[in-house]
């Protein structure tokens, strides 16, 4: 990792040959960070502010991944909280396992990857908490590799397992509502012919439901 010079110091290079006691940096290459870093807070109205408590800057996972892995190294924060980490590891093409103890984590976390990411990734839960089943009160109509939901309550995301081994959810497949509209996509092309198909649905108050086929 580099990062630029304080231009302070790139001006008294310039102006100097004597600076330094000649020995000249490698200006343009910049130079290897303090052993501290300095990442102002993500502010109240920042684009980045996903609204979770502790969320850390983008630009601080960042350093630390482009630091410490390459390119389709696999990486992992256990402790993922808004998901900053993952989100930095997608953005570099690094695989990554994320996990958190909080619901809110895991549910903030795949909505950010979901506005960046393009391939599905897999979500896996596991609680001993029940899931409210056959909760989503709406016709679920499957039709070759295409699911729908026909009038379904105020949803703020879904997905689907379509080989649901009824003990662990692999999201193969999801939908968000988008920031600025309401309308959540209510149709779905699922990546493999479904066998076993179980819909999970997390509702605009935040109530986690689910239903199987
Ligand atoms: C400081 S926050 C992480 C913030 C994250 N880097 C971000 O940018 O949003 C620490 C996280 O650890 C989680 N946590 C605490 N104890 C845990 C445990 N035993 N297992 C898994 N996660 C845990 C909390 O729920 C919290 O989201």
């Amino acid at each position: 990792m580099r990062v630029p010079y304080n231009p302070n110091t790139v001006k008294t290079f310039a102006s100097s040959s004597k600076a330094g006691f000649g020995k000249v940096p490698d200006l343009e290459r910049g130079k290897v960070p303090e052993d501290w870093w300095y990442f102002p807070v993500v502010a109240r109205m920042h684009s980045e502010r996903t609204g979770y408590p502790t969320q850390k800057p983008e630009a601080l996972s960042e350093r630390i991944l482009l630091a410490s892995s390459n390119p389709g190294s696999l990486v992992a924060d256990f402790f993922c909280g808004s998901g900053t980490f993952p989100l930095a590891a997608a953005r570099h093409g690094r695989r990554f396992l994320a996990g958190d103890v909080s619901w809110r984590a895991i549910h903030t976390t795949r909505e950010r990857l979901i506005e960046t990411l393009r391939t599905p990734f897999t979500l896996y839960r596991e609680t001993t908490a029940e899931i409210p089943s056959n909760a989503l009160t709406c016709s679920i109509v499957v039709s070759n590799l295409t699911l729908s939901l026909k009038d379904p309550p105020a949803l703020d995301y879904w997905e689907i397992d379509p080989a649901w081994d009824g003990k662990i959810f692999r999201s193969a497949i999801q939908a968000r509502r988008p920031n600025r509209s309401a309308e959540i996509p209510l149709e779905i092309k699922m990546p493999v012919a479904p066998t076993n198909v179980c819909v999970r649905a997390v509702t605009v108050d935040g109530s986690l439901i689910q239903s199987h086929v």
